[in-house]
């Protein structure tokens, strides 16, 4: 009921057309029940011989049902209209919320699950706004209205008609008391169909290459099945209840045949009352079966409200206090201050870390798989909050500032190299939509990804497939990396960013960087000792903390597991070498 409450408060907005379609039902439900009286009054007339007057009835009669007509057309326009405005607002507010919601919260999420709370969901919840509910009050409205005008003509016959109502009401109650919680499975289950289907469709790839197409089948005929036995369920209710409600006027009919039939032969009530009477009852088997149609319609759009609360009740756990400062002006001084993180409250993945790092220095951070370098720089850009501890940009601790202005701050080149479907430069300029054509050019040179960006069939303005999966993954990077460099940001993070990219490639990336890292406070997470060189230092975690950090040569000679890293990258270290010639060559000048 509560949540049925607040669906009604979507309809806030559209009190005027909302009232404006009721009228509009009531005046042409006016008309359904005008129509048996006029049918009555044409059957006296006919019975009375009054031949004169049959015409104008018969014009009345149908004039009554073009007027209903119209008002009905109207009524949909208008009612349509309402529904979708509120599927408009309410799939905005969804993704709204969704766009606020922190990382942590997508991490248990199937996408497929969201996705279709944000279609088949908001569908039942706007079919029943828009149309179901005044198909409630129309039919509601209808059955009391018919049930004035019976009592008007003769009480008694009507009270016998109705006696079935209470019945109906029974049934209706015990109808929906046995739907709701079918229907809200119904719902879950075809957001698992949903998601089944997202996930083989994005994991195409790997089905193909392992040729599981069989088995991703078999799991989507599972989840489909679920949806047809759950559906199944609700159907057999609604197949007995529904016409089951509309046979009780029925009953209603015999009643009145049997002794309003008698009471026409009497005389005590005449031929037209009778007809009247009796084609208001079968007209009422109409809205009856409305009303039953339009419960199991609600019930549905209380499990998918449900489904929408439960999202949209969630609150952001990571939001910047009310009228919180920018970060402050600096050189991107880094500070993290005995921090520890557990994702989940699972165990800690990073464990009494500290770290400085002074303004423009280039930091690496290595370590063995897992050991926590993507969860570390991921703080840095406030992807999740430390369960312990504080981390410090410019000397104000990142929970304190405007979580926007942080970002702007921060570029980040994460491991997966994520591409939107647009074009390469769309991508590129991602973060600044308005920078020039020369400003792309610039970052796609620094990434090296000029080159091959020039040989693409339409340069810059090439469109890449979803996730860029038309691009290599050498390529992908390297337009992430041109993207974290039009950034300009303050702090540069590189999460594996080169790994895709042949060691000839990665030189002259970081020929670029050098440039791009100028004045800019760098994290390099790395696994080949020729981005590790680009550092001033090196830090290294293992298992959540930081085991050691000083220079390559300092490593090398203290640290047991730097050692161990830096000899299974040898043939690497070459690179390695070559760069501090370089870098001597540049110190002599
Ligand atoms: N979003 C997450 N939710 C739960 N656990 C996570 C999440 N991200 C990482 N972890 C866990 O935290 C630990 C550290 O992971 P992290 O990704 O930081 O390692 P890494 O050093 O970057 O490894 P790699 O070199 O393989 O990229 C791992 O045990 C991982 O399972
Ligand atoms: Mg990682």
């Amino acid at each position: 009921m509560r949540t049925f409450r607040r669906l009604l408060g979507f309809l806030r907005p559209y009190r005027r057309p909302l009232i404006f379609s009721l009228l509009l039902a009531w005046a042409a439900m006016g008309m359904t029940v005008g129509i048996p009286l006029l049918l009555g009054a044409a059957v006296d007339a006919i019975e009375g011989q009054r031949r004169d007057d049959i015409l104008p009835l018969v014009g009345a009669l149908l004039g009554a049902g073009i007027l209903r007509l119209a008002l009905t057309v109207g009524r949909r326009l208008i009612a349509g209209r309402v529904s979708l405005d509120v599927e408009y607002d309410l799939r905005q507010a969804f993704y709204e919320h969704l766009q606020r919601l922190e990382l942590g919260f997508f991490d248990t999420q199937q996408t497929g699950q969201l996705m279709s709370r944000a279609t088949v969901d908001l569908q039942s919840i706007r079919f029943f706004l828009g149309y179901g509910l005044i198909w409630v009050s129309q039919s509601f409205l209808t059955i009391a209205f018919a049930a004035a005008v019976m009592f008007v003509i003769d009480p008694f016959l009507a009270a016998l008609a109705l006696a079935p109502v209470p019945f109906l009401i029974w049934t209706a109650t015990r109808y929906s008391r046995r739907n709701r919680p079918a229907e809200q499975e119904v719902q879950q289950r075809v957001g698992e169909v949903t998601a089944s289907a997202e996930e083989s469709v994005s994991g195409i790839r790997i089905v193909k290459a392992f040729a599981r197409e069989g088995f991703m089948m078999n799991r989507f005929r599972g989840a489909v099945d679920r949806v047809f036995d759950q559906s199944m369920i609700t159907t057999r209710l609604q197949a007995f209840y529904t016409p089951f409600m509309g046979f009780l006027p029925n009953i209603g009919i015999a009643v009145v045949l049997l002794v309003g039939g008698r009471q026409v032969v009497n005389g005590s009530i005449s031929l037209g009352d009778f007809t009247a009477f009796y084609a208001l009852l079968i007209m009422l088997s109409g809205p009856v079966r409305w009303l039953g149609m339009s419960l199991s319609m609600a019930q549905r759009a209380v499990a998918s409200g449900n489904r929408l609360f439960e999202i949209l009740d969630r609150e952001p756990s990571m939001q910047s206090p009310p009228g919180a400062p920018s970060l402050p002006a600096g050189g991107g001084r880094v500070e993290i201050r005995n921090v520890t993180l557990r994702y989940n409250g699972n165990e800690p993945s990073l464990t009494g870390i500290d770290l400085d790092v002074e303004p423009g220095r280039t930091v690496a951070l290595v370590g063995p798989t897992a050991s926590g370098k993507t969860s570390l720089v991921g703080l840095l850009a406030r992807l999740y909050d430390p369960s312990e501890g504080s981390v410090l940009v410019d000397g104000a601790d990142i929970r304190d500032v405007d979580l926007a202005s942080l970002r702007s701050e921060i570029a980040f080149v994460a491991d997966d190299s994520f591409l939107f479907s647009d074009t390469v430069a769309g991508n590129i300029a991602y973060a600044h939509p308005h920078a020039t054509q020369e400003q792309i050019e610039l970052a796609a040179r620094r990434a090296q990804a000029e080159g091959f960006i020039h040989e693409l069939p339409d340069g810059y303005e090439t469109v890449v497939g979803e996730r860029g999966l038309t691009l290599s993954g050498g390529q992908r990077q390297r337009v992430a990396i041109a993207r974290a460099l039009l950034a300009a940001p303050r702090i540069l993070i590189l999460d594996d960013a080169t790994s895709s990219v042949d060691a000839h490639t990665e030189t002259e990336i970081k020929r670029g960087l050098r440039e791009a890292m100028e004045g800019r406070t760098t994290f390099i997470v790395a696994h080949r000792l020729s981005t590790i060189s680009l550092a001033d230092e090196i830090v290294v975690l293992d298992h959540g903390e930081i085991v050691d950090r000083g220079t390559h040569e300092e490593l090398l000679e203290r640290c047991t597991l730097y050692s161990e890293i830096a000899e299974k990258g040898l043939e690497d270290s070459v690179y390695l070498q070559r760069d501090l010639e370089e870098r001597e060559e540049l110190a002599r000048l």
